[in-house]
C-alpha cells in the first residue's frame, strides 16, 4: 500500500502508527476540510509493571491529535471494533448547530454500538487554540483521549511571540485495574470509586511511581528559546497543580480563547480545562535538570489519589557538563484554596475589537444551581458503603439527573418527549438553606429527566453555589454547546443583592469548564445562541455518574440560520 497519493488532509490510522507518543507539534497542511479515522480498539499497555488492556484510538494512548486551523470543516470517521458501546465528544468545540456531532451519549446520540461507524461532521468557528477530544460514556475517557490543537487561520497570528516549538501536555489518571469495573463497583455498592494509581503526563506517570522511572515524559530544550506548552486535564476526578522548578510560565490562552497574559509559578487546572503557556528557556544551558510535576488539589471528604505525576525538561548539550543537579518545583498543600482562588481570578479576556468579549449586559434568564454531594436510599436487603449506609449521589438543585435510555435532542427533535424528559428543571433550590453551613438532616436527592427550555438567543445568567453536604469541594462544571463569561466568584453563599455589583461585566474570562470555588459560588453568563439539546456536567466524573449532570434545551430561532437541521443518516439509533 502506498501513501503518495494521499492528500495531507486526510489522515489515515496508519500513519499513527508511525510515530509513538505525542511530540512537537507541525502546522497543518492547506485543506479546509480535515478527514480523520478514528478505530476504537483494544491494546495491551503496560504501566507500573501492570499489563492490562485498555480500550484507545487507532491503537495510540494518548490519542492522536486532531489538528485544524479556525474555520476548517472536520469530519471524524468513528469505527467501533470493540464491545463496549461508544461516543466521543470534542471537548470545547461550539458546535454551532451541529449538536448531532456533539458526543455526550445518551443526550445527543444513541452509542456507536460494536461494528458500528459514525461520522462526527463539525466546522471551527471562530475558536482557536487548545480543546480536546474524549469518549462521553461510562469511564471509557480513562484512555481514550487526545488533544485537539486549532492554529489560527492562515495569515493570522498569535497575539503574542510565535513559539519556537509547540508541544502538547495532557494529564491523565491510570488505574492498574479496569476503570469501567472500577465504577460500575462504585454504583452497585454505593461506595466511593476506589482512586487511580497514578497521575500521567502524556500517558506516562513517571519516576516517583514503583516500577515506572522508564515511562518518564522528557521534554528536551534549548537554551534561549520560547515554547508553547500546550496543557490539557484529561484527568478523571481530579484538579491538579503543575509547576516546573525553576521556570515560571506566561499563561496566554485558556479553553480556546486569548487572554490577558500573566505569569506565574503554578498553574492550576481543573478536568475538562485547557490551558496555553509560554516557557522561556533559561539563556545558557544551565548544569541542571529541571523536573515538572503535577499534583492534586482536593478539599472534599473521603480517600483521593494524592500522588504526583513527574516529567523531566533537559536543556539540549549537557553532556559537556560534569555536575548535573536536578531541581524539583514546590508544589501547593494539597487544601490550597487561597492558591487556587488567586490564580483563578488572574484570568481576564483580551476584550479587543479583534478579540472582543461579547459579554450579556443584561438578562433576560437568570438562574441558581445549588452543585453537591448527596445520598440515595440503600435499596432492600443489601448494604451499601455510602455516607451513613445510603449510597453517594450528587446533583444539582436536588435533582440527580437520570440518563434515559434514548437519546434526549432525537426524543426532542422528533417530538417524542414524553416518557423521556420533562421540560421542569427548577431554577432555583426548592429547599433553600445555608449551603455552606450545617447541612440539612435530610439529605436524599430525587432522580430524573428534567430540563431547562430556553428561547434562541436567551441572554443567561447561571450562579452555580457549592454546597457542604458530604464535604465543601470545587467542582469543574462543563458547558456543552458554549462558552460562558465568569463574571463573578466568592466563598460563602451567593448573595443576590450585592454580589452583582462587583462582576466583571468589561473583560471577564471566555471558558468553558469553571470551577466552582470550594465552600463558594461562580456566576456565568451567555447567549443561548445555538439551538440543541446541551449537557452540563461535572467534569469528575464520579461526581457526573453520581447524576451531577442537567440538560438544556435551546429551542430554533426564526431564520434558517437559527434552527437546529435534521440529524444525518447515520446517526446511530437505540
Ligand atoms: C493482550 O494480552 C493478552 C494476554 O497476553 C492477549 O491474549 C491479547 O491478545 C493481547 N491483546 C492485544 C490487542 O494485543
Ligand atoms: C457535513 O455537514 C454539512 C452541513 O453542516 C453538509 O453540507 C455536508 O454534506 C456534511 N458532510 C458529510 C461528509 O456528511
Ligand atoms: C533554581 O532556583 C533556586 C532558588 O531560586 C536557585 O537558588 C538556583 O540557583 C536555581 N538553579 C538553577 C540551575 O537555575
Ligand atoms: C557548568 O559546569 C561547568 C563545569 O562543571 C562550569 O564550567 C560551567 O560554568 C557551569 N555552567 C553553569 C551555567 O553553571
Ligand atoms: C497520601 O495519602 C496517604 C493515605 O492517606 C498518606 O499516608 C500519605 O502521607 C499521603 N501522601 C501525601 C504526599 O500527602
Ligand atoms: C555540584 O553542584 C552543586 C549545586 O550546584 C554544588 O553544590 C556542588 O558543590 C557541585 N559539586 C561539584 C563536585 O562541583
Ligand atoms: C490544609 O490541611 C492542613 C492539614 O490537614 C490544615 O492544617 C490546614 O489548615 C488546611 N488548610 C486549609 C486552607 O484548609
Ligand atoms: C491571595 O492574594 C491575596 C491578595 O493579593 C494575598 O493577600 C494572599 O496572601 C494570597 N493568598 C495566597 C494563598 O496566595
Ligand atoms: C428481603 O429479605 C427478607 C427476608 O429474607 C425477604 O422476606 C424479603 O422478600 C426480601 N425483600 C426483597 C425486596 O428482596
Ligand atoms: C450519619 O449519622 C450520624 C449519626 O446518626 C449523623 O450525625 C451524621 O450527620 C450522618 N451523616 C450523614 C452524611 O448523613
Ligand atoms: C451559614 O453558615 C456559615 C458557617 O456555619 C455561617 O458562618 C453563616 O453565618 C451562615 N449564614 C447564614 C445566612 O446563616
Ligand atoms: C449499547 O447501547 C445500546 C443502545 O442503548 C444498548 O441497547 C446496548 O445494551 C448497549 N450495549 C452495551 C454492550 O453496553
Amino acid at each position: 500500500m502506498s501513501f503518495h497519493h494521499l492528500s495531507p488532509c486526510h489522515y489515515l490510522p496508519i500513519l499513527f502508527f508511525a510515530f509513538c507518543c505525542v511530540s512537537l507539534l507541525s502546522e497543518p497542511a492547506l485543506c479546509a476540510t480535515r478527514h480523520y479515522t478514528f478505530n476504537i480498539v483494544s491494546q495491551n499497555v503496560t504501566r507500573l509493571c501492570h499489563t492490562k488492556s485498555i480500550f484507545s484510538v487507532n491503537g495510540q494512548f494518548p490519542g492522536p491529535p486532531l489538528v485544524a486551523r479556525e474555520g476548517d470543516q472536520v469530519l471524524v470517521k468513528v469505527v467501533n471494533h470493540v464491545a463496549n458501546n461508544i461516543t466521543i465528544h470534542w471537548h470545547g468545540i461550539k458546535q454551532l448547530r451541529t449538536g448531532w456531532a456533539d458526543g455526550p451519549a445518551y443526550v445527543t446520540q444513541c452509542p456507536i454500538q460494536n461494528g458500528q461507524t459514525y461520522t462526527y461532521n463539525f466546522t471551527i468557528t471562530g475558536q482557536r487554540g487548545t480543546l480536546f477530544w474524549h469518549a462521553h460514556i461510562s469511564w471509557l475517557r480513562a484512555t481514550i483521549y487526545g488533544p485537539i490543537i486549532i492554529f489560527p487561520r492562515r495569515n493570522d497570528s498569535y497575539p503574542f511571540e510565535k513559539p519556537y516549538k509547540e508541544v502538547p501536555i495532557i494529564f491523565g489518571e491510570w488505574w492498574n485495574a479496569d476503570p469501567e469495573a472500577v465504577i460500575s463497583q462504585a454504583l452497585q455498592t454505593g461506595g466511593g470509586p476506589n482512586v487511580s494509581d497514578a497521575y500521567t503526563i502524556n500517558g506516562l506517570p513517571g519516576p516517583l511511581y514503583n516500577c515506572s522511572s522508564k515511562d518518564t515524559f522528557k521534554l528536551k530544550v534549548k537554551p534561549g528559546k520560547t515554547y508553547m506548552l500546550r496543557l490539557i486535564n484529561a484527568a478523571m476526578n481530579d484538579e491538579l497543580f503543575f509547576s516546573i522548578a525553576n521556570h515560571t510560565v506566561t499563561i496566554v490562552e485558556t479553553d480556546a480563547v486569548y487572554i490577558k497574559a500573566f505569569e506565574t509559578d503554578v498553574v492550576v487546572i481543573t478536568p475538562g480545562q485547557t490551558i496555553n503557556v509560554l516557557l522561556k528557556t533559561k539563556p545558557t544551558s544551565p548544569n541542571a535538570t529541571f523536573i515538572m510535576a503535577a499534583a492534586p488539589y482536593f478539599t472534599g471528604i473521603g480517600t483521593f489519589d494524592n500522588s504526583t505525576v513527574a516529567g523531566i525538561l533537559e536543556y539540549k548539550h549537557l553532556s559537556s557538563h560534569k555536575n548535573i543537579t536536578v531541581i524539583n518545583p514546590t508544589l501547593p498543600a494539597i487544601n490550597a484554596t487561597g492558591v487556587v482562588a488567586n490564580f483563578t481570578k488572574k484570568f481576564r479576556s483580551l476584550a479587543t475589537a479583534k478579540f472582543p468579549a461579547n459579554v450579556p449586559k443584561t438578562v433576560q434568564k437568570r438562574f441558581f444551581f445549588t452543585v453537591g454531594l448527596g445520598s440515595s436510599p440503600c435499596p432492600a436487603n443489601t448494604t451499601c458503603q455510602g455516607p451513613n449506609g445510603t449510597k453517594f449521589a450528587a446533583s444539582i438543585n436536588n435533582v440527580s439527573f437520570a440518563l434515559p435510555s434514548t437519546a434526549l435532542m432525537q426524543s426532542y427533535f422528533f417530538g417524542k418527549s414524553n416518557g423521556v424528559f420533562t421540560t421542569d428543571f427548577p431554577s432555583q433550590p426548592t429547599h433553600p438553606f445555608n449551603y455552606t453551613g450545617t447541612p440539612p438532616n435530610n439529605t436524599l436527592v430525587s432522580n430524573a429527566t428534567r430540563t431547562v427550555v430556553l428561547q434562541f438567543n436567551t441572554s443567561v445568567e447561571l450562579v452555580l453555589q457549592d454546597t457542604s453536604i458530604l464535604g465543601a469541594e470545587s467542582h469543574p462544571l462543563h458547558l456543552h454547546g458554549f462558552n460562558f463569561f465568569v463574571v463573578g466568584e466568592g466563598f460563602g453563599n451567593y448573595d443576590p443583592i450585592n454580589d452583582p455589583a462587583n462582576f466583571n461585566l468589561l473583560d471577564p474570562v471566555e471558558r468553558n469548564t469553571v470551577g466552582v470555588p470550594s465552600g463558594g459560588w461562580v456566576a456565568i453568563r451567555f447567549f443561548a445562541d445555538n439551538p440543541g439539546v446541551w449537557f452540563m456536567h461535572c467534569h469528575f466524573d464520579v461526581h457526573t455518574s453520581w447524576g451531577l449532570r442537567m440538560a438544556w434545551i435551546v429551542l430554533d430561532g426564526f431564520l434558517p440560520n437559527e434552527k437546529l437541521p435534521p440529524p444525518p443518516s447515520d446517526l446511530p439509533s437505540c
